[in-house]
C-alpha cells in the first residue's frame, strides 16, 4: 500500500509544500519571500502574510508535479514549532482545515527534527545514513548536535547558548553591508579569498555547546578600529574578511561535531539545515571523513534550506508509528526537542 503524505512547512521566510510517498519525493514546491531583503531580515508581519497568499498556489502546484488529487493523501503533516508564531498560524490552520474537510489524519511536526530526518528522503544517488547517526543542524535560528537513535529518538547533545551558526553569517554580513540572508554571499566571496588573513577569537564553551555572539561583537570591534586607519578597509579586503570569519565558523562547528563524535563513539555524521550548504562546511566535513574514518552525510542543497519534502519525509515516518495529533493542536513558537 502507498503511503503518502503532504508535507507544508511555513516556519519562517519560506512557503513550501511537498509530496512524498514512500520515502520518495513526488514534489517540493518552495515559494521564497524576497520582500524581507530590503528590512535586512525576516519582518514576522509581512512574513505572516506572504504565506497566506503563497499557500494555495504551491498546494496546488505541489498536486500538479506530483499527479495526484487531494483524495489520495495518506495524511497532512505540518510544522507546528519552533519558529515564527504568525508564519507558524498559517501553515497550521490550513494542515487543520485540510485535514478536516478531506477526513485525513493530521501530523505535528518538530522543524528541527524535520531538518534532519531529510537525511531518510529516497534520492536516487543520495546514501542515507543507518542508526545511530549523529547530526549538526545549523540554521539561521539554530545550531545543535543530536544524536538519532531512531526516526523517532533525539538527543539533544549541545545547542548554541547565544546567536545560531546561520545567524553569525548573517549579522557579520550586515557588519560589512551585505544584504540579508548574507552566508551565501559570504560562502561565494569566501572561495575567492585568503582565510588564513585575519584570525578572530573562539570562544570557549564547555560541553559540546556553541557561542557565536562573541565572534560577532570581536568583528565589529576589529573592522571599527581597521575602519579609523583605512575608511575603505572593508570594500577593499571584502574576501579576505568573508573567507576568514568563514574559517572561524566552520572551524568552531568542526571541533564540537569532533568531540561529539568521539565522546559518542559513533562514525556516521551528518549536517543539515541552511548553512549546511556552506561549501566551507562541506569541505571540512569531507577532509575530517578521510582523517577520521567517518562516513558523512550532506543533504542535496534542495533540502538544506526550509523546505516541505522535510515535513513530509517525518510525516511518514510518524505515520507508520501513528504518531498523530488531533484538532485542538497549536503552533508553538518554542518547541523543545522532547515534544
Ligand atoms: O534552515 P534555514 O533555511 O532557515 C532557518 O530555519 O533558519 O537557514 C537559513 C540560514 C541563513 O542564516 C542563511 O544565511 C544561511 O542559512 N545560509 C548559509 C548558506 N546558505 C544559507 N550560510 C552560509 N553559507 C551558505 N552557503
Ligand atoms: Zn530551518
Amino acid at each position: 500500500m502507498n503511503v503518502t503524505i503532504l508535507g507544508i512547512e511555513s516556519s519562517c521566510d519560506d512557503t513550501s509544500v511537498a509530496i512524498v510517498q514512500n520515502r520518495k519525493i513526488l514534489a517540493n514546491v518552495t515559494a521564497n519571500q524576497e520582500i524581507h531583503a530590503q528590512y535586512g531580515g525576516v519582518v514576522p508581519e509581512l512574513a505572516s502574510r506572504a504565506h497566506q497568499q503563497n499557500i494555495v498556489p504551491a498546494l496546488d502546484q505541489a498536486l500538479r508535479i506530483a499527479n495526484i488529487e487531494l483524495k489520495d493523501l495518506s495524511a497532512i503533516a505540518f510544522t507546528s514549532g519552533p519558529g515564527l508564531l504568525g508564519s507558524l498560524l498559517v501553515g497550521t490552520s490550513f494542515a487543520k482545515s485540510l485535514s478536516l474537510s478531506l477526513k485525513v489524519p493530521l501530523i505535528e511536526v518538530h522543524h528541527m527534527k524535520a531538518h534532519i530526518l531529510a537525511h531518510l528522503i529516497d534520492d536516487a544517488g543520495q546514501k542515507n545514513p543507518t542508526f545511530p547517526f549523529l547530526c549538526l543542524t545549523v540554521s539561521g535560528g539554530h545550531t545543535q548536535i543530536v544524536k538519532l537513535n531512531s526516526a523517532s529518538e533525539f538527543e539533544l547533545l549541545g545547542s548554541t547558548i547565544d546567536d545560531a551558526a546561520g545567524e553569525a553569517f548573517d549579522k557579520a554580513g550586515k557588519i560589512m553591508g551585505l544584504a540579508y540572508p548574507a552566508g551565501p554571499e559570504i560562502d561565494r566571496r569566501a572561495k575567492l579569498g585568503n582565510a588564513e588573513r585575519f584570525q578572530f577569537a573562539k570562544p570557549k564553551v564547555p560541553h559540546l555547546d556553541f557561542s557565536f555572539s562573541g565572534l560577532k561583537t570581536s568583528f565589529l570591534y576589529f573592522l571599527q578600529k581597521e575602519m579609523k586607519r583605512e575608511p575603505k578597509f572593508i570594500e577593499e579586503n571584502l574576501n579576505d574578511l568573508c573567507a576568514s570569519l568563514q574559517k572561524c565558523i566552520v572551524d568552531i562547528l568542526m571541533d564540537k561535531l569532533e568531540k561529539a563524535a568521539l565522546q559518542e563513539d559513533i562514525k556516521q555524521i551528518a549536517i543539515a539545515g541552511g548553512v549546511s550548504a556552506n561549501s566551507g562546511l562541506r569541505k571540512a566535513l569531507l577532509e575530517r571523513e578521510k582523517k577520521l574514518d567517518w562516513s558523512s552525510y550532506l543533504p542535496s542543497f534542495e533540502f538544506t534550506t526550509d523546505n516541505g519534502a522535510m515535513i513530509a519525509i517525518s510525516g511518514y515516518y510518524q505515520y507508520l508509528a501513528d504518531d498523530f495529533c488531533d484538532l485542538s493542536v497549536v503552533a508553538k513558537a518554542r518547541k523543545p526537542m522532547n515534544l
